[in-house]
């Protein structure tokens, strides 16, 4: 049976990928395409409802992103957000001027109750604002159904011809009953039921698989991530042994890691695939003797991670497609370009020119990081590999301030599984990301009536929801005195332990 289906059509916006899994959080799949789609496309697609994202023009530019008018006649209902929402009053015979200052941020917006959008919605509701120009003038026709002081027209509606807009963007945490507004669109104005569950897109990612790969040969560069591990068990599922998976250890990851990925996806574990393990600790350290400035280690870990992976791919021969973990993040963020680089982030991406393969398959390239680890947890796969915290590529590579050596990993890696298993003692769940780094810097200490001159190990941890920006967290000082004390008496090799305080920005996240 066809699923329900609620297309995003993309006019340039930031948060398109938001309001296409606002959707689905609602039980309605929900695509985002860009505003190119033909009409005949949309009309072969038979969606329930299409909703018109933000972007950064004006409607009056000549250069701007329209589409036809005829779009308005489907008959099927149109949800126009910002831009969106000027775009469809713009077309429609309205007015859309240009405001001397622009509207932005949480703005308290009059809402009109009774609109179908504005179901069980505050009379007085908080909304994220973004724009300058505004709807000056609604179309013949259409009524309006909230403002603000400075904004006459914050939605409109006809629901004669099921259109609807909002100048504010609904599908950001910010806009405080925006999830309602969606949830009231696609149920009560595009008459959905709600039919779609994260079952439904692991099962039709199967489907899917199976038809692109066929009979053909698959190679994936597994790291243990959530990613990369949710999408091998997707193409387990599918293909089973027409997939191999290699596994690069490079000696550079946490305690016991390497063990536990192969516990899962070697020959021993659950899934029906071919999994090679590559023990290339020695190569790597041999490579990363002497060096101590951090870009340069993540490029030798980056480049040496490449030909490893090369030389497993010549053993394997010509394969037909290779899978990449990519999950939508990865994709804004390779799209955003023109940011400054501030580390040169490794992972699987710069493998493709290394391996012969015909295409790449991205299971994962619409989800964010939550709807991975649900997938995950639907698949059966263990939870300590699906709640996994974030892990760079270049692994403890960067949490060890200057030169690495196996003695440094062995201490590094002692340390952070202390931490990590205190943290879980203590019950604490709610952490962005947290672990141990080792200093550089060694200083006098007295054990057993005996001097030491020994290493002193930073604790990290912090709270941030998009890793761009961080606190520093509030561990209960107990848990961290705790940790210290372990760690002086366990770890050999270092007696000093340190919490770093710092935030994003100034800081960043990991030290190197
Ligand atoms: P920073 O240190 O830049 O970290 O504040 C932000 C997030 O990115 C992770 N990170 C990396 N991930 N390769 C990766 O795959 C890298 O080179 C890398 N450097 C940092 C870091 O763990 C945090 O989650």
């Amino acid at each position: 049976m066809k699923k329900e289906l609620v297309i995003v059509l993309d006019f340039g916006g930031q948060y398109n990928q938001l309001i296409a899994r606002r959707i689905r959080e609602c039980n309605v799949y929900c695509e985002v395409h860009p505003y190119t789609l033909g009409l005949e496309e949309i009309r072969d697609m038979n969606p329930k409802g299409i909703v018109f994202t933000g972007g950064p023009n004006s409607v009056y530019a000549e250069e701007s992103p329209r589409y036809q008018k005829e779009i308005f006649d489907l008959g099927i209902p149109i949800l126009g957000i910002c831009y969106g929402s000027q775009l469809m009053a713009y077309m429609l015979g309205g007015t859309v001027k240009t405001a001397p200052v622009s509207e932005f941020g949480k703005t308290e917006v009059d809402i009109d109750r009774s609109s179908f959008l504005f179901g069980d919605v505050e009379s007085k509701s908080i909304c994220w604002m973004s724009h300058t120009d505004y709807i000056a003038e609604a179309p013949a026709g259409f009524t309006v159904t909230a403002t603000t002081p400075v904004c006459p027209v914050a939605a409109m509606e006809c629901p004669e011809r099921k259109l609807y807009a909002t100048q504010f963007h609904p599908e950001v945490m910010h806009t405080v009953e925006g999830s309602k507004m969606l949830y009231n669109f696609v149920y009560k104005v595009c008459g959905c039921h709600g039919d779609w569950q994260m079952s439904s897109f692991v099962d039709d990612t199967i489907h899917s698989i199976r038809e692109t790969v066929g009979s053909g040969k698959v190679l994936c560069a597994l790291s243990g991530g959530v990613d990369s591990s949710v999408a091998a068990v997707l193409l387990s599922k599918a293909i089973g042994r027409q997939l191999t998976c290699v596994f690069v250890d490079h000696g550079l990851l946490r305690k016991n890691e390497g063990d536990e990925v192969e516990e899962v996806f070697g020959p021993d574990g659950p899934y029906d695939l071919n999994f090679v393990r590559v023990n290339a600790q020695e190569r790597f350290y041999g490579k990363l003797a002497g060096v101590t400035e951090p870009e340069e280690k993540r490029k030798i870990i980056g480049e040496e991670f490449i030909r490893v992976f090369e030389e497993e791919a010549q053993k394997i021969g010509a394969v037909d497609f290779l899978v990449q973990g990519t999950i939508y993040p990865d994709v804004i963020e390779s799209g955003l370009g023109k940011s400054a680089v501030i580390k040169s982030h490794h992972n699987v991406g710069g493998l493709p020119d290394c391996v012969d393969f015909k295409e790449i398959i991205e299971p994962l390239r619409l989800l964010f990081k939550d709807e991975v680890r649900r997938a995950g947890r639907e698949l059966g796969i263990p939870e300590y590999l699906v709640s996994r915290q974030p892990f760079p590529g270049p692994g403890l590579g960067i949490r060890i301030i200057g030169e690495v050596t196996a003695e440094k990993v062995k201490i590094v890696q002692d340390a952070d599984f202390i931490y990590r298993e205190e943290i879980a003692r203590a019950g604490i769940k709610d952490l962005g990301q947290y672990f141990a780094a080792l200093t550089n810097m060694r200083s006098v200490g007295v054990m057993g009536d005996e001097r030491t001159y020994d290493y002193a190990v930073a604790l990290r941890a912090v709270n941030t929801s998009d890793f761009m920006t961080a606190e520093c967290s509030d561990i209960p000082f107990e848990v961290l005195q705790k940790v210290m004390n372990r760690i002086i008496n366990e770890v050999k090799g270092v007696n000093r332990v340190m919490y770093d305080l710092t935030s994003k920005p100034p800081g960043t996240i990991e030290f190197e």
